[in-house]
């Protein structure tokens, strides 16, 4: 199969000489900063004068005019072109007065037209018009880690007969996708996009060669360029039709948030924040994946599906009218009960490209309490079930029973880390053989399950699998108490002990809520350490190993066989945490985290093994990092980004300054390096002087505009790559009362001459 990427510019030329002659116009693309010739071939040897014009768009402007044997200087050249014009042939020998047009750039679009007078014509005429395009834009795409990315390549032409995409920094074979004679060729293809790409419309019927690739890496990210070769015009052509930066950021975090309300509250917002806007057809989900059916609500542009929702929640539920407008995807739940505790989850669902895009915002967790001292309504419910199901003898008794309950819900506090906590669940009732006894959870899984005199493991949800322990008294009016090991945050919630005579009828039912709390250190960002605290029963024994892990259960630090494993752990938090001396004698297995910053915002367990690698003992820790926050109203004349560190930081760091992907300021090699920042910040920062040897590195930015707005963080980075510190910034720009549209005018600017830098300079 061959390519025909090799050397557009070069076919284009070879058939233009032709065309030109024939005085048909002709089209020739370049990139920008390229070099090219424009063709003006007239045949003819006896030329008298020969001018070049750009002609479109209006008004025209010089180039160069060429009279008696030389190009003439009081011409009005246009200042555009000054230094970067020349004809091909100096004395128009062979009557070639080809144009060479150096270092092109966007502005140099248009027509360019060859006039010439010869010896047989009174005036000049033209001979040659060149349309001249430059490659498109780079369109940029961002897109998530694990998504489909869409990457736009529209032709407009329904003639296509091949398309080539490829990316920029690929060795051969080093196609992203190569499609000819109706079918994608996977001959060259780069191996890393095997079985990962496909056009949007394999067909070419609409003109549309773009490209969907599937499941996002990193390693993804790049400049691709799509090439078509079309068939419509009198000649094959091959043509740049786009160039498109795919961004690959970090998949879309999903945070997870705890709402706790008493069942009396009249309605709980469940949480979740969400822009839909750049999504055709936009829904959102909220769901409980431990239900079935699982949806809660469903939004979607036309309103409310609530066909498939779960009848629990019919009727209790309902979102803003304008929420996918606005991006408050919020859950308005009224009527609480005890069983809307659960995790549920918020997606949004929606078309990019057309492709299909499903991205789970958020979690949250709803705890509905039960109130103490309180009649709840559920419980007078299961005191007229109990009524009917339990005739006779027991009648008394149970109410009796039962009405010790209804003045009080047991509601068990413990911390994490505790080694166990006792489920209290105690009877007056006697209770004969055959009589089963059912611990549950609140999601109805079995906890334990005790039955003619032993306990049934088989049964048991494998969840709490050696977590358990009964108290085993059956026989005898007695306790039935469960004793649950190395309680977490996430075993809070309700449990129930249920007794079940050989018949299969209940005895007895006893809910009860656990709450386990989980201590929070909360720490500002730029100290130089926080300790995550746990002391526990000193004299561990000597071969325990320790694990502190955080949420996505990355290793935070090993300790094992009398110290550190460094090599176990996380490249995230390498060089970063430290514990104690003798720690497994003094019990204090405390971690300090260096340097804590925005990133180490988490949820960390700690969790001990004996050497069979059975649990000894369990802590968790919420640790909030608390970000900077700034404001100023957009105005002023300057804002400044704080960021304090320890002076006499190595003298050959580099000191970044960036927004998301944009480079706001860098300071590099001992200087700042302007050409490497972002055209929006262009000659609007400014760093203190001596910054390392101070460590100083706030940031000036000055006149700051609403678009501002945003997450700055700033790293020190070392000679060998290392972060050495780094902060986070949240600046907020208040807008002016009256708001214009910024992002137009943004997109204006970059798009065109990138004048407001310099006008900010000259004011300067
Ligand atoms: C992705 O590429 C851009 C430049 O195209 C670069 O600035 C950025 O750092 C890259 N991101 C990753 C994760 O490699
Ligand atoms: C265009 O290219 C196709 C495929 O390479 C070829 O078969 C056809 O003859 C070409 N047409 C012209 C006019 O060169
Ligand atoms: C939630 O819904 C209830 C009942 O429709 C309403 O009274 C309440 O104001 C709503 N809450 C919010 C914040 O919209
Ligand atoms: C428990 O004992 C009862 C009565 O003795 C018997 O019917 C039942 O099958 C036994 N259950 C199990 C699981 O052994
Ligand atoms: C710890 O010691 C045990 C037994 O001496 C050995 O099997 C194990 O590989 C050691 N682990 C590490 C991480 O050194
Ligand atoms: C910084 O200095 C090093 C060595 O002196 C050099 O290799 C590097 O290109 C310089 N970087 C910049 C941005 O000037
Ligand atoms: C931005 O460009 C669009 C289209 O070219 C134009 O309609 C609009 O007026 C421009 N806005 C400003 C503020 O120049």
């Amino acid at each position: 199969m061959s390519r025909f990427r090799s050397s557009p510019l070069t076919l284009l030329l070879t058939c233009s000489w032709i065309i030109a002659v024939s005085g048909e116009p002709e089209v020739m693309r370049v990139k920008p900063g390229q070099n090219v010739i424009l063709p003006c071939q007239t045949g003819d040897v006896t030329i008298k004068a020969a001018e070049w014009i750009k002609s479109e768009p209006k008004p025209p402007k010089n180039i160069l005019f060429w009279r008696g044997g030389r190009l003439q200087s009081e011409y009005q050249q246009h200042s555009s072109f000054k230094g970067r014009v020349q004809l091909l042939d100096g004395e128009l020998k062979n009557g070639d007065v080809s144009l060479i047009l150096k270092d092109v750039n966007r502005e140099d679009v248009g027509t360019y037209e060859c006039r010439v007078k010869t010896d047989d014509s009174a005036s000049l005429k033209t001979i040659s018009i060149v349309h001249l395009l430059t490659d498109p834009e780079p369109v940029v795409v961002e897109e998530p880690v694990g998504q489909y990315a869409g990457l736009p390549c529209q032709t407009g032409d329904v003639t296509i007969t091949a398309v080539e995409w490829t990316r920029s920094d690929l060795v051969a074979p080093d196609y992203v996708l190569f499609y000819r004679d109706g079918r994608s060729d996977p001959t060259h293809q780069h191996s890393s996009f095997k079985g990962r790409v496909q056009l949007v419309d394999d067909e070419m019927k609409n003109g549309d060669a773009s490209l969907i690739l599937k499941d996002v890496n990193r390693e993804d990210n790049g400049t691709y360029e799509c090439r078509v070769k079309t068939a419509g015009s009198r000649r094959n052509k091959t043509e740049t039709i786009s160039i498109v930066r795919l961004l690959v950021t970090d998949p879309v975090s999903q945070h997870a948030s705890a709402v706790e309300v008493d069942d009396w509250d009249p309605f709980v917002l469940l949480p979740c924040d969400f822009p839909t806007d750049g999504l055709d057809k936009p829904s959102v989900v909220w769901s409980r994946y431990d239900l079935n059916p699982s949806t809660v609500h469903q939004r979607q542009q036309e309103g409310d599906e609530l066909k498939d929702q779960n009848q629990l929640y019919s009727g209790r539920t309902s979102m803003k009218t304008d929420a996918l407008r606005t991006g408050d995807l919020s859950l308005n739940l009224t009527k609480l009960q005890l069983s809307d505790s659960g995790s549920y989850t918020c997606t949004v669902r929606g078309f990019r490209m057309g492709i299909k895009k499903e991205l789970r915002v958020t979690d949250v967790h709803l705890q509905v309490k039960v109130p103490t001292e309180r009649f709840p309504s559920w419980a007078k419910a299961l005191l007229v079930l109990l009524v009917l199901l339990a005739v006779g003898l027991l009648v008394r008794a149970l109410y009796q029973h039962f009405r010790h309950y209804f003045m009080s819900v047991y509601q068990v506090e413990v911390d994490s880390g505790v080694e166990s906590v006792q489920l209290p669940c105690k009877t007056i009732v006697c209770l004969f053989k055959g009589t089963k006894v059912v611990w549950r959870d609140g999601y109805d899984r079995k906890l334990h399950v005790y039955q003619n005199g032993s306990d049934r493991p088989e049964e048991q949800n494998s969840d709490y699998r050696d977590r358990t322990e009964m108290k085993r008294k059956l026989l005898e009016p007695g306790d039935l108490s469960l004793t649950l090991k190395d309680p977490t945050s996430s075993d809070t919630g309700i449990y129930t002990c249920t007794v079940y005579n050989n018949k299969g009828d209940i005895l007895k039912m006893t809910p009860l809520v656990l709450q386990v709390k989980v201590c929070q250190v909360e720490v500002e960002e730029g100290e130089e350490s926080v300790q995550l605290p746990f002391r526990t029963t000193p004299d561990l024994p000597e071969d325990s190993k320790v694990v502190w892990v955080d949420e996505e259960n990355k290793k935070v630090h090993v300790y094992q066989n009398g110290s550190d494993q460094p090599e176990e752990q996380h490249s995230d938090y390498k060089g970063r945490t430290e514990m104690k001396k003798d720690l497994l004698k003094t019990g204090d297995l405390s971690l300090t985290l260096k340097y804590p910053t925005d990133r180490y915002s988490n949820t960390y367990t700690c969790t001990v093994y004996n050497r069979k690698g059975n649990i000894l003992m369990k802590k968790e820790l919420v640790l909030k990092i608390k970000v900077c926050q700034v404001e100023v109203k957009e105005g002023e004349e300057s804002v400044q980004l704080p960021f304090k560190t320890t002076p006499d930081l190595p003298e050959d760091s580099t000191v970044m300054w960036r927004r998301s992907y944009r480079t706001v300021h860098l300071y590099e090699n001992r200087s700042d390096q302007p050409e490497k920042q972002h055209q929006d910040y262009k000659y609007r920062t400014e760093l203190k002087e001596d910054l390392l040897k101070t460590g100083d590195l706030s940031l000036t930015l000055k006149y700051p505009k609403e678009t501002d707005t945003g997450r700055y963080r700033c790293e020190v980075i070392n000679e060998d790559g290392d972060v050495l510190k780094e902060k986070t910034v949240e600046l907020k720009v208040k807008g002016r009362t009256q708001i214009k549209d910024e992002t137009e005018d943004i997109r204006n600017r970059s798009s065109s001459t990138e004048l407001t830098p310099l006008k900010l300079h000259e004011s300067v």
